[in-house]
């Protein structure tokens, strides 16, 4: 094994922290001695142990002269955890690897304490990847104006979200929806337009086998607050916490109403002003699931980071609903193009997750 198949393990390794680290980065590492990996750790619970000391406890003995690679810059703090720098200097690993450079500034700095103490440190191998898994993560360390907003749509061939009576059930297979279960584990909340929560009634929880650390609230986006109290969103929130974002002008009775549910509402006119109430209420990771209205709002505002898109083979034809609405028209020469973060079948379907810009780790 080489250092970048190390370090692509390494990622691997770090997705098992998905649902159980945030708000936490997922971090994996791996100790390379004379090509072998002899130590294998991650970051699989917040405030507990690191990727790094999971992984050099594992080498042992291994560790004098090795290598040790790991997917994020080891911490130079005293957090809930001591500062992975020490553990390192104290096991004779004589070379560390990281993928990027820790853009938190209380945990950063990581790189020099361990130049300073002899030990040789690169960093930026497989960089770019490390920066697509840690997405969130960047996100809330460099714009703490909204939430991280990942979209998830599962569509038809001729981009259509629901048929033509507005049904979307079984759009996309089993593997899909397993799929979705898993991505819902790793955000803070889970969204969706007015419209889908009246005509779909969704849950909007996380039922697959990952459970995460904080079940995920659930959000619904309404201008009107049309919500009746017998919806799942609003008789459940007792078991996993709505939040309804309503307008200022939604009638106060409706309000007061889904407040004595035990819903919270929030009042917004605008989707940056909605995103910022729900920033400011802690929610750094936000995965909106439709309708087609609202994706195309907030992708319309530039709202958008990462599209998880679900394409089921099949058509809807013409009169289906749209998985977008109201983009405006762009010339093909002013277009944005998004980047490709993963592609991939999932049973019959196909997963595409694009990011509007690329993850890089140095903005
Ligand atoms: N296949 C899929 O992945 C998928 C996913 C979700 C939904 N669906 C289907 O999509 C259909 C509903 O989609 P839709 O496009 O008609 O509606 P939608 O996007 O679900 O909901 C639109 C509603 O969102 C609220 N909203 C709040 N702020 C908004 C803003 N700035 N811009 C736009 N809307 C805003 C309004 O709610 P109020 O009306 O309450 O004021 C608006 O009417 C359903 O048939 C559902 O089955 C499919």
């Amino acid at each position: 094994m080489n250092e970048r198949e190390a370090m692509a393990r390494a990622l691997d390794l770090a997705w098992r922290g998905w649902g159980r680290v945030q708000p936490n980065p997922l971090v994996g590492a791996v100790v390379l001695a004379a090509g072998e990996a002899v130590g294998e750790g991650w970051h699989a619970e917040y405030g507990e142990r690191h990727a790094e000391p999971a992984a050099l406890e594992q080498a042992g003995e291994r560790t004098r002269g090795a290598t040790l690679l790991v997917t994020l810059e080891p911490c130079a703090h005293y957090g809930r955890q001591p500062p992975c720098t020490d553990i390192i200097t104290t096991s004779g690993i004589r070379r560390v690897v990281a993928a990027m450079a820790d853009p938190n500034p209380i945990a950063a700095g990581g790189a020099d304490r361990l130049r300073a103490a002899g030990v040789e440190v690169e960093i930026g191998l497989l960089g770019q990847a490390a920066g697509s898994q840690n997405a969130s993560f960047l996100h809330r360390v460099r714009d703490p104006s909204r939430p991280f907003v990942g979209l998830k749509l599962a569509t038809s061939l001729d981009g259509r979200i629901a048929d033509s009576e507005g049904s979307s059930r079984w759009i996309s297979g089993e593997e899909a929806r397993a799929y979705v279960h898993w991505l819902r584990a790793g955000f803070d909340a889970i969204a969706a337009g007015g419209r889908t929560v009246r005509a779909d009634d969704p849950s909007l929880t996380v039922r697959g086998s990952l459970q995460p650390r904080v079940a995920p609230r659930r959000v619904v986006f309404t201008e009107s607050a049309d919500l009746d109290r017998g919806l799942t969103v609003v008789r459940t929130t007792g078991d996993t916490p709505t939040t309804v974002i309503a307008s200022t002008t939604a009638p106060a009775a409706r309000l007061r109403e889904l407040e004595a549910s035990g819903v919270t509402v929030l009042l917004a006119d605008d989707l940056e002003a909605a995103l910022r109430s729900l920033r400011q209420a802690g929610v750094m990771s936000l995965l909106v699931e439709g309708g087609g209205k609202l994706a195309g709002a907030l992708l319309a505002r530039g709202l958008v980071d990462r599209y998880h898109w679900v394409q089921s083979p099949l058509w809807l034809g013409e009169g289906g609903v749209p998985a977008v609405s109201g983009l405006p028209d762009t010339a093909i020469a002013n277009v944005e193009r998004w980047e490709v973060a993963e592609r991939r079948p999932l049973g019959g379907d196909t997963l595409l997750v694009m990011d509007r810009r690329p993850c890089s780790p140095a903005w």
